[in-house]
């Protein structure tokens, strides 16, 4: 159908990450003219910003199927060689979580990347021998939030490497247009600026921000998202003027309150607060890092002086 799908499926769909998408189109041109797989891609940025979204749109450019897959719910080697050898030439294999991959399987996956094939063994003991199993050409794009989780040797086998960025509050206000658009709703055109300036630089969450947005709509008003009906449910959100959420703020007011505003170790504020050490580095920490509310230091985080301006607190 020529309808418009909610995740764009085409490369120029695609908004904002340009360096990205110019490089990637360049490669799939060339390897489609080869008529070769495409070299394996590791992409890599903090949560929501498109990583899935990319892989899909690699695979549809390259004319090839997607199979998709996580790290954690490969526990055997036998798993990986299950889904290796199910594939059809060309295509992509795509790991999200590709850091929590078992180091076991991660050993299995090197030569299945570098020449196709993959040795199993069979038998146990002295009568066990190893045999080598041929794969067809395929396109392995692994993803993960932390690039620096990613072993040395595994990360060396991919041939393109990408960072996705924070996006631009601009290209957040299109991508809300966009879906605005796809879904139906009516919204103004600074409702989209309100939404976008509160995303968190994350399309996932300029994503979730308008459906709820549309629930009040719906409900408290006439369907139309208006400025004011964005700022009043955007605050009944709890989510304030930069995007932070309660998280955030329990966050910012736990260290500033319990530690004088840190330093303070990443597990002593997860303790405090009440979530994972991994959430608050992953999710919550990397964008208030970006917007220099938070500071690392060898002892441990700080907030800056723009936590205390934004949250209107004096300084001790
Ligand atoms: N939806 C989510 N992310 C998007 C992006 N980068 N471009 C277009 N639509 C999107």
């Amino acid at each position: 159908s020529f309808e418009k799908s909610l995740r764009p499926i085409q490369l120029h769909e695609y908004i904002g990450q340009d360096k990205i998408k110019d490089n990637l189109k360049v490669f799939i041109e060339a390897a489609k003219y080869r008529e070769e797989a495409l070299d394996h891609v590791l992409l890599y940025g903090p949560p929501g910003l498109g990583k899935t979204t990319l892989a899909t749109i690699i695979a549809n450019e390259m004319g090839v199927n997607i199979r998709t897959t996580a790290g954690p719910a490969i526990e055997r080697p036998g798993d990986l060689a299950a889904i290796l050898t199910a594939l059809e030439p060309g295509d992509v294999l795509f790991i999200d979580e590709i850091h929590r991959l078992p180091r076991a399987i991660e050993e299995v996956l090197y030569p299945a990347m570098e020449d196709y094939c993959l040795d199993i063994v069979i038998g146990k003991g002295p009568s066990a021998r190893s045999v080598r199993l041929d794969l067809p050409p395929f396109t392995l794009v692994g993803a993960t939030t932390r690039a620096g989780s990613v072993s040395a040797p595994l990360r060396d086998r991919f041939g393109v490497l990408s960072r996705l960025e924070y996006y631009e509050v601009e290209q957040l206000k299109d991508i809300v247009e966009r879906t605005a658009t796809v879904l139906q709703i009516g919204i103004e055109e600074l409702a989209s600026w309100e939404i976008a300036r509160r995303s968190r630089g994350t399309p996932r969450i300029a994503n979730r921000l308008l459906r709820r947005v549309r629930d009040f709509a719906q409900v408290k008003g006439d369907g139309m998202i208006t400025k004011e009906l964005a700022d009043n449910s955007l605050e009944l959100l709890q989510v304030d003027r930069l995007g932070l959420d309660h998280i955030d703020h329990k966050l910012l007011l736990g260290m500033i309150h319990k530690f004088k505003g840190g330093p303070v170790g990443l597990e002593t504020i997860a303790a405090t607060i009440g979530e994972e050490a991994h959430t608050i580095e992953d999710v919550y920490e990397p964008y208030l890092l970006q917007i220099g509310f938070l500071q690392r230091t060898p002892r441990g985080r700080s907030v800056t002086h723009l936590v205390y301006d934004h949250l209107n607190i004096k300084p001790e």
